[in-house]
């Protein structure tokens, strides 16, 4: 059995793991695409064996590296990923919603695939947990619970700006844990003399306002210069967490959740059941599912 694996989209704290316990269970038969779906379409495919180590196992990032590839929409650069895809038995792509695409288009042209969900922004479909997730919340949290001490010893306000791509999952996640005193998870959410208010009445008590914004909505800065403009005041900052959490060491939960999905895809593997998602159910179970 010959296995080829992928890591494609924006990293995630966890994808380390899964690639180490994917390859215990078979080191001898594992190879992986350089940087996703560009190393596919360029054929730079390797033994997983000359890059695995076992002390990245507990470490952020992908060993095995990782990329954004629109071009795999292109009939002929599709084509050229689907030849070398064809010399594996299976595929296995780690990745979110764009990678999923890319691996069922590979299936619905005769590869076996499988796609696990791996991506901070937790918005794979049916599926209640991709990894990444967890440290990225833990990451922000941190940023936010650092930066707001410091925000509070002037007593001013901040608006944190947290990843997510389109998706409020983090934002909401980070709001709660934090106590937000305003988050912005769409643009909806966002009633401009509402947020005014908050501030000013944390100012007057001689406090902070914590906010959080779910990036892609508006730009912080412009948002906290009209707050000051209007207040008269410098007073609102702003502080944007950024890739701080892709990078931050993988939670318990991260590691823990990342083994069960490597366990299950190489089950998957060994009773040849290929054209799955590997998803995460309500309770975080692991279930297999045919591509939608
Ligand atoms: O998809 C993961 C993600 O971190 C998103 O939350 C974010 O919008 C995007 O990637 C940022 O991508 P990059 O690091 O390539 O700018």
């Amino acid at each position: 059995m010959k296995i080829l694996i992928l890591s494609s989209g924006g990293d995630a704290p966890g994808m380390n793991r899964f690639i180490w316990e994917l390859y215990k269970k078979f080191p001898n038969q594992t190879y992986f695409a350089y940087a996703g779906f560009t190393g596919l379409v360029n054929g730079q495919i390797f033994p997983l064996k000359e890059v695995v180590r076992k002390e990245l196992k507990d470490e952020a990032g992908t060993v095995i590296k990782s990329s954004r590839c629109p071009e795999f929409k292109e009939e002929e650069v599709f084509k050229l990923g689907l030849e070398n895809a064809k010399n594996f038995d299976v595929v296995v792509i780690l990745g979110g919603n764009g990678s999923e695409k890319g691996a069922k288009q590979l299936f619905e042209n005769g590869v076996n695939t499988i796609f696990v969900p791996a991506t901070i922004d937790n918005d794979v479909n049916d599926c209640s947990y991709s990894i990444g997730f967890s440290t990225a919340v833990k990451e922000a949290v941190y940023a936010v619970e650092n930066s707001i001490k410091s925000i509070e010893a002037f007593n001013n306000s901040c608006l944190f700006e947290v990843m997510g791509r389109d998706d409020d999952s983090i934002c909401k996640e980070v709001s709660k844990i934090v106590g937000a005193d305003y988050a912005v998870i769409n643009k909806k959410t966002l009633d401009f003399d509402e947020l005014k208010n908050v501030v000013l009445k944390k100012f007057i008590k001689s406090q902070s306002a914590c906010i959080i914004v779910r990036e892609n909505i508006m730009n912080i800065e412009k948002i906290a210069k009209k707050l000051n403009d209007s207040l008269e005041m410098d007073i609102v900052k702003t502080h944007i967490v950024g890739r701080t959490q892709r990078g931050g060491k993988p939670t318990k939960e991260e590691l823990l959740m990342a083994t069960k999905f490597a366990k299950e895809t190489a089950l998957c593997i060994k009773t040849k059941v290929f054209g799955v998602r590997i998803l995460a159910d309500e309770n975080k179970e692991i279930v297999v599912k045919e591509f939608a």
